[in-house]
């Protein structure tokens, strides 16, 4: 298990209004027993007639007074701010929707955007859409060899860039024969080169491009979006949406996050790089016509209370670490600001520790509410909501319409207080369809018509479930996960290193570091040198956030006989824990 969170928690629970919110807890079973995913679409007022696409449901189908309305509120990093009403939206996307057209774009055709956190990320990711294009984001962080795992996997056509993360790209280009289209989004500079053959300014495109254009028919099937999510063995595989997700996306942004589409403003703190940056960052408060805020800066708490206070914002979900990130900054400086305008904070991505429920209570006047969800389940799928009593270190009760279940090592369901594998019936709109190409590890996942997640967790006698850990050797760093042999694939292209075995190592703030074990090439010798330029190495190809914080070098590395490095060896070594069954240790 990597992870050590807390499954009885001491902490008492903490008593909501059962009738705060949307939902009416003391209605909760039979609700529970009635919902069926399909009325929320009707609930939702979700327009359909041309099928759902994403697009036109979040950006283009709202009533006038709505598209008046702002979108998008984006905070510079340079504390520069830009406003874009839902009409805004609706023309920009056309635009870029016509751009992509004219390049020969057609429905299902990949395009992908490795953007930094500002505004043209949300338009190109929506005016692909708008014309069926699959589309995917790219974390900013993710150095060469991440985005040319994920671009080659998925195929993809175009890339919208910018002219700072080009040279990334450009190091890559040769291997990706399927990319035709580079666009550079010139926000800041204007041309850092002249753009080669295949490269497409995105001002002159888009100063060119018609504001009319109407989306095809999607189909509720249709593809939407790929995530690439790490799992135990091989490289990041594309977990698939569908257009349908929205409905999930949308009925949780109402129920969970509480959104109030005409006072709200909302501050989703996840990159759209992630899931979660798209699922509640884009998709789900649009379809419901919500004010968006987005902040360009990175993590300073400081930086952070700012925001909360000089927006104004109402509703807030962000993460564990973030939130361990303001324990530690302090009381003090929390007091300096005001926070009178928050009404509701969420968090996801990492389990969620009691203390940071409790000091949301404290520091906002509000607790934090934990979700439960993954890139595979596109949606929240285990939470609490604003009505029901919680019990700090759960994560709460499934949604309506989800089912979900604790499994045995045959698959089926154990009583409540059991700890097993937590799964889940894929019902909800918003589960994912397929791994790209990869369909049998896909059907993998699936055991008795339930699905899989890979966590391990408990339901207890009220139905309040808690997570105990992963049941892989996926590593959670900051609500990251990130699969170990991505990193040893890295750390292996060092011309020093020989072998790398890779764990997650637990640590109080980021939940988990990536802590990698190496032995080295003969001529080479353990120095702090050597494993600062290993460090770096792995930082800059891969990724800001995967690289290995903690390294030792080892003679040898523990092997089974077939040669695979046994991870849970180093593991339990390194956590002091009894080694388990080694019979299949080589010599
Ligand atoms: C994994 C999914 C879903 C958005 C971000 C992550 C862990 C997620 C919680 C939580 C404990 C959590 C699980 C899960 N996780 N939420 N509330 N409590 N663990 O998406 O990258 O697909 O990661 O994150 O291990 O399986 P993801």
């Amino acid at each position: 298990m990597s992870s050590t969170a807390n499954t009885a928690s001491h902490y008492p629970t903490i008593h909501k209004d059962p009738t705060a919110g949307p939902f009416n807890m003391k209605d909760y079973d039979a609700l529970y027993k009635a919902f069926k995913w399909e009325q929320f679409a009707d609930e939702l007022n979700l327009p359909r007639e041309n099928g759902i696409n994403k697009a036109t449901i979040c950006i283009d189908g709202h009533p006038p007074e709505v598209m008046e309305r702002k979108a998008l509120i984006w905070h510079s990093a340079e504390d520069k701010q830009e406003f874009y009403t839902f009409a805004d939206l609706k023309r920009e996307t056309n635009k870029f929707a016509n751009v992509l057209k004219s390049l020969g774009v057609q429905k299902g055709d990949r395009v992908f955007v490795y953007l930094e956190r500002i505004p043209e990320i949300f338009i190109t990711l929506f005016g692909a859409l708008k014309l069926g294009a699959v589309v995917g984001p790219l974390f900013s962080a993710f150095g060469p060899e991440a985005i040319k795992d994920r671009l080659e996997d998925s195929g993809a056509m175009v890339v919208v860039t910018s002219p700072e993360l080009k040279d990334r790209l450009d190091a890559i280009r040769a291997d990706l024969p399927a990319l035709k289209h580079v666009i550079i989004v010139d926000r800041k500079h204007s041309q850092l080169h002249p753009p080669q053959a295949h490269e497409v300014l995105y001002s002159e495109a888009m100063a060119k491009a018609s504001e009319q254009f109407t989306a095809p028919y999607t189909d509720p099937d249709d593809y939407s979006i790929i995530h690439y999510t790490s799992g135990t063995t091989g490289k990041p595989k594309g977990a698939v949406h569908r257009h349908a997700a929205v409905i999930a996306q949308a009925a949780t942004s109402k129920y969970i996050l509480d959104l109030q589409p005409e006072t709200d403003i909302y501050w989703c703190t996840a990159d759209p790089g992630w899931v979660t940056g798209t699922s509640y960052g884009m998709f789900g408060p649009w379809a419901l016509g919500a004010t968006i805020l987005v902040y360009e800066g990175g993590f300073k708490a400081e930086d952070w209370y700012k925001i909360i206070q000089e927006h104004h914002v109402t509703v807030w979900y962000t993460a564990p670490t973030a939130i361990r990130m303001l324990m530690k900054a302090g009381e003090d400086v929390a007091a300096r600001f005001d926070f009178s305008s928050l009404r509701h904070l969420c968090s996801v991505g990492e389990p969620l520790n009691p203390e940071a429920v409790v000091w949301g209570q404290k520091v906002f006047g509000h607790v934090f509410h934990d979700t439960w969800w993954q890139t595979e389940t596109g949606a929240m799928h285990i939470c609490n909501y604003p009505c029901l009593d919680v019990k700090p270190g759960s994560m709460g009760k499934p949604f309506p319409g989800v089912e979900a279940g604790i499994l045995d090592e045959e698959w089926k369901p154990l009583p409540a207080g059991e700890e097993g594998h937590l799964a889940i019936r894929p019902q909800a709109p918003s589960i994912f369809r397929t791994y790209w190409h990869k369909e049998e590890l896909y059907n993998s996942r699936f055991k008795n018509g339930w699905y899989i997640t890979g966590d391990r967790a408990k339901m207890d006698e009220d139905g309040y479930y808690w997570f105990i850990g992963r049941a892989d050797d996926v590593i959670n760093t900051a609500g990251h996960l990130v699969g170990p042999f991505e990193v040893e694939s890295a750390l292996i292209e060092h011309p020093a290193v020989a072998e790398a075995g890779v764990i997650g190592k637990p640590d109080p703030e980021r939940l988990e570091i990536v802590k990698a074990f190496i032995s080295l090439k003969a001529g080479y010798e353990p120095s702090e040198e050597l494993e600062k330029d290993i460090k770096n190495f792995v930082r800059t190809r891969l990724a800001a956030h995967a690289y290995p914080r903690e390294i030792e070098f080892l003679a040898g590395l523990p092997k089974t006989r077939s040669g695979k490095i046994m991870r849970r060896l180093l593991k339990a070594r390194e956590l002091g824990l009894p080694e388990g069954d080694t019979s299949t240790l080589e010599d």
